[in-house]
């Protein structure tokens, strides 16, 4: 498909496509063994900036495409009336950087527990974490539907994001939520071992993607944090993940399919949860978009989503 690597370029428009051509690359291997490794490369790199492109214009909020993704965040989130809220104070539109590097040292120190007894109503309510959560619109959709059964709690390594986030808690005051800023990877462990209830849902939801291989070591699931949420999801407790970049949505699910003694992919559990040939979920199992994905979408890419239970 791919005999040569100068037109991929051209014609990688679409992350879906960009997803396809990798794994098409990589069937490639054995037959233009000298050569692949360029191609991927380009790929890598195609990707890189696509995806960066992609997520610039999400963050400079002034394109049209930009434009039009804040107006389906803001539809996807109409009963959370944040638009309401925007305007108020100085906190309503953050401008972040892009990345930040989890293995700088401000960020190797593990965050200390807060006080769960402070932080919620009642702190033995069973305990649902989005790591990597953004904006945490996400996560206040979740805490607002299952107020007063569950509380929620945020991990997100961008500060500014994370006082926006608190500053809308409070605005809805909503009393089952609760975000941190952290480096999830590192802080995981600690603080969610010392939550008194029963932890029963983790999401890891398009997390950044980090393409070049010498950066798979930013990447937020590593294998203690994928050891921790095994060791602390109560039994019934579920674990999602999903992904616009395959590549990536791959090595979140080479964490968790091996552990078959201890997850169950959901479809298996029960079969309404309907996957495609190669057990991707064929549809959104939340009732609730991510922004990310909202963006993706938008973009025509393909998200690709696994839901574990704890056997
Ligand atoms: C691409 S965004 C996706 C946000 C959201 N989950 C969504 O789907 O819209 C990934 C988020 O993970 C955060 N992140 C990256 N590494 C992290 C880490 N080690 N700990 C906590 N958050 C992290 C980033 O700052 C960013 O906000």
């Amino acid at each position: 498909m791919f005999g040569s690597g100068l037109c991929i370029p051209v014609i990688a428009t679409e992350a879906q496509f960009l997803n396809l051509a990798i794994l098409c690359c990589k069937a490639q291997l054995s037959r233009f063994s000298s050569r692949v490794p360029t191609h991927l490369i380009i790929l890598n790199k195609v990707c890189r900036s696509y995806w960066l492109r992609r997520s610039s214009l999400d963050s400079e909020g002034i394109k049209c495409q930009s434009k039009k993704t804040a107006e389906l965040v803001d539809c996807e989130y109409a009963d959370l009336n944040i638009k309401e809220i925007y305007g108020r104070g100085q906190i309503g539109h953050v401008r972040i950087r892009q990345h930040v590097n989890p293995l700088s040292l401000l960020f190797r120190v593990p965050m200390q527990a807060p006080d769960w007894d402070i932080v919620f109503d009642d702190c033995k309510l069973p305990l649902m974490v989005d790591i990597g959560t953004g904006s945490g619109r996400f996560l206040m959709w979740l805490a607002k539907r299952f107020y007063n059964s569950r509380n929620c709690v945020g991990l997100e390594i961008r500060q500014k994001l994370v006082q926006r986030s608190q500053f809308w808690v409070k605005e809805l005051a909503l009393r089952n939520i609760h975000f941190i800023s952290t480096n999830a990877t590192i802080s995981f462990d600690d603080l969610v071992s010392s939550y008194p209830g029963p932890l029963i849902f983790v999401s890891v939801l398009c997390p950044d993607p980090h393409f070049k291989k010498r950066h798979h070591k930013r990447r937020i699931l590593q294998k203690p944090l994928v050891d921790s949420i095994l060791k602390n999801l109560t039994t019934g407790g579920q674990v999602y993940m999903q992904s616009d970049v395959l590549e990536v949505a791959m090595s979140m699910r080479d964490h968790f399919d091996p552990q078959a003694d201890l997850l169950k992919h959901i479809h298996a559990i029960d079969p309404s949860f309907s996957c495609d040939v190669d057990g991707w979920l064929l549809h959104n199992p939340m009732g609730i978009r991510t922004e990310r994905e909202v963006h993706a979408e938008l973009q025509g890419a393909r998200i690709y989503r696994r839901l574990y239970q704890k056997i």
